[in-house]
């Protein structure tokens, strides 16, 4: 892996353990969904720097806010809703002019397809296709994985969710790539 990506991995690792290990997770989705779509080199390149650095802007977070035990205050979350903005920012000031396709896809990897994401509210197909993808495979892990307060659904509930959720929160190709081959 590059070198610049490798040291912010491990700098997310020393701050966040669960979010470097559920990046390190989304990588692992986004190499098979490539598979499965036959996406070839280059796509599969860029899509991989944009799962494992996708939530890199949590760096920039508070440790207060980023390890808070109970719920999160109306402005706490506001805070985390700002990780796409930070994240980007911090891969164009790492990368530079190279990276910068990867910097906005990371920037709306929350966004929705029925325009309720964040932090832009951007709809459809406003949305980079790579970022529609990233969002299934963040979704998938932490169905799949859990949280502290949430325990992971099994295949199948996961399965039913994404489907669910195809069309309004979810891109519906992703989400056929993801139900018919992945999960
Ligand atoms: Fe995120
Ligand atoms: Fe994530």
């Amino acid at each position: 892996m590059d070198e610049q990506v490798q040291k912010l991995l491990d700098e997310l690792k020393k701050k966040d353990k669960s979010t470097y290990e559920h990046s390190i997770r989304v990588a692992d989705l986004i190499q098979k969904y490539s598979m499965a779509a036959n996406l070839g080199i280059e796509l599969t390149q860029g899509l991989i720097f944009c799962a494992v650095l996708h939530d890199i802007g949590k760096l920039i977070l508070p440790n207060r806010i980023l390890k808070k035990a109970g719920p999160l205050t109306d402005s706490e979350w506001e805070a985390v809703r700002e990780h796409p903005r930070l994240g980007s920012k911090l891969i164009r000031q790492v990368f530079g002019c190279d990276r910068l396709w990867e910097s906005c896809i990371v920037m709306t990897h929350h966004e929705r397809m029925d325009g309720h994401g964040y932090p832009s509210g951007l709809h459809g197909e406003e949305i980079p296709l790579e970022a529609r993808i990233i969002a299934v495979a963040d979704a998938v892990d932490v169905m799949l994985h859990g949280r502290e307060y949430q325990k992971p659904m099994s295949s199948d509930e996961c399965k039913r969710e994404v489907l669910r959720c195809s069309g309004t929160q979810f891109d519906p190709g992703a989400v056929a790539v993801f139900t018919h081959e992945i999960i």
